[in-house]
């Protein structure tokens, strides 16, 4: 079965610690947040006390996205706020082997993540270092976007590569995600989807969450 991960970005930021247990209720696996900087995504959102007060209120897995230029001067910190998995973008200049490593002084995992128009081809070489790949279904930065189809294929793709080579990632997708899109992504290879806008604007969580099952 596929995990769902809610996205907190669309939630109500101001009812926070209810919207998380609301969620909660609803059945979500983990909780997605996503950190961005202001330079690799054109949008800023939290920091580390943020995952922190999330941490202090909840049992679920923490999936922290950094859509962030510096990875490497933050791992050690959004690690110590209570990330269960980092992941960080193949598009920054640091080299993967060297976030990885960081990340991995800590007992969480590692996730490396690809932007719509990024080939799986700049990561192939490290796909044996990484727990979670995430195919961003959207151009990173705001929730409520439309699912880009063009993605599909480079989900498909990282399956057939997993299956050939004994990879153990998870294939996450992110962004556009509704009953609609997610049995595009899921039919492709994904197994852990995450989604804001669909769950937190549909009134009842536990029925949008329900639907993404299939
Ligand atoms: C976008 C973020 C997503 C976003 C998804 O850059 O990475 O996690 O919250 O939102 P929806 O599901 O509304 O597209
Ligand atoms: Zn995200």
């Amino acid at each position: 079965m596929v995990k769902i991960a809610p996205s907190i970005l669309s939630a109500d930021i101001l009812r926070l610690e209810s919207e998380i247990s609301a969620i909660e209720r609803a059945g979500a696996d983990i909780i997605h947040i996503d950190i961005m900087d202001g330079h690799f995504v054109p949008n800023l959102t939290y920091g580390p006390k943020l995952v922190k007060a999330v941490r202090d209120i909840s049992k679920l897995p923490l999936d922290i996205h950094l859509m962030i230029e510096n990875p490497q001067v933050f791992i050690d910190r959004f690690a110590a706020a209570g990330a269960d998995n980092i992941t960080v973008h193949a598009e920054v200049t640091v080299p993967i082997p060297q976030l990885y490593e960081i990340t991995k002084k800590f007992d969480i995992s590692f996730g490396v993540s690809i932007k719509p128009d990024t080939p799986l081809d700049t990561i192939t070489d490290y796909m044996e270092l990484i727990d979670i790949l995430l195919i961003m279904t959207v151009h990173p930065g705001f929730g409520g976007q439309e699912f880009i189809d063009s993605t599909l294929p480079k989900i498909a793709e990282a399956r057939e590569l997993r299956a050939k080579y004994s990879y153990a990632y998870e294939i996450e997708v992110d962004g556009g995600i509704n009953a609609t899109t997610v049995k595009k992504a899921v039919s492709s290879g994904a197994t852990l989807i995450v989604a804001g806008n669909y769950i937190f604007k549909s009134g009842d969580y536990k029925k949008a969450i329900e639907s993404l099952r299939g």
